[in-house]
């Protein structure tokens, strides 16, 4: 049997909250197709099982899926830490080391994932890459203010930014601010330095690499077999 992508996501977000996700935590919530079903799973365990749990969103969208479902979502400065967050990934590597904001919402989930104790990934097995940046291109999420002067200077570091579009407009994150995808020919060589360097680059609010940022990745793959990066990664 091969799952549809949908399936494995489905599962490995459910096993996610089944596990790490108790009464009385203060949860994370992600963005993403992923993430969607924790989300789903989370309100499920509100509504049925009766937990108390204080939820932070990392986008509008997912603060509006957790409501619909019940879920009472606060802002991230109501709550001291999360003790969890499970989110969604485009590349995985080796390191647990990640790649995240195709979804759009690089700037909150960054903002989370710092104030989260357990930040828990959870994905299909196409996500993992051997090296980051080999399948899909780093989101970099720049001020509108400048922002052709910034993708300049973003290729000084050796990629080809593209500004995301959407409806034949630029694509418009949470915070009011643009998307560059900016693609490395032959992926992230050293994801540390390539970090510092766009970090300090005027107009960059954020970028899409999350580096020893989380504790578990729980990937799922067509089999339905659940693989944990962290019993294999081995950290810089
Ligand atoms: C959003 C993200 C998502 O977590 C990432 O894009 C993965 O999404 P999906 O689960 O839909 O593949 O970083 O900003």
């Amino acid at each position: 049997m091969v799952l549809e992508a949908a399936e494995m996501k489905r599962i490995v977000a459910e096993a996610a909250v089944d596990q790490y996700v108790k009464d009385g935590m203060n949860v994370g919530l992600g963005t993403g197709s992923t993430a969607y079903y924790a989300i789903r799973r989370i309100g499920q365990l509100v509504n049925e099982n009766g937990y108390r749990l204080k939820c932070v969103a990392t986008s509008v969208q997912s603060e509006e899926l957790a409501r619909g479902w019940g879920i009472d979502v606060l802002d991230l400065d109501e709550v001291d830490k999360l003790d969890i967050t499970i989110d969604g990934a485009d590349e995985i590597d080796p390191k647990m080391n990640l790649v995240k904001g195709l979804g759009g919402a690089l700037l909150r989930e960054k903002i989370v994932a710092a104030a989260t104790v357990s930040e828990i990934i959870v994905a299909d097995d196409s996500k993992l890459v051997e090296k980051l940046g080999t399948k899909a291109p780093l989101p970099v999420e720049v001020l509108r203010f400048g922002h052709q002067h910034t993708s300049h200077a973003l290729k000084r570091q050796g990629c080809e930014p593209v500004l995301r579009m959407k409806d034949g407009k630029p694509f418009v994150t949470d915070g009011g601010n643009y998307i560059y995808d900016c693609r490395f020919p032959n992926g992230i060589e050293n994801p540390f330095f390539i970090e510092s360097r766009i970090d300090v680059t005027p107009g960059v609010v954020e970028n899409g690499l999350f580096l020893n940022t989380a504790f578990e990745a729980l990937v799922c793959d067509p089999e339905g077999n659940l693989t944990r990066v962290s019993e294999t990664v081995k950290r810089d």
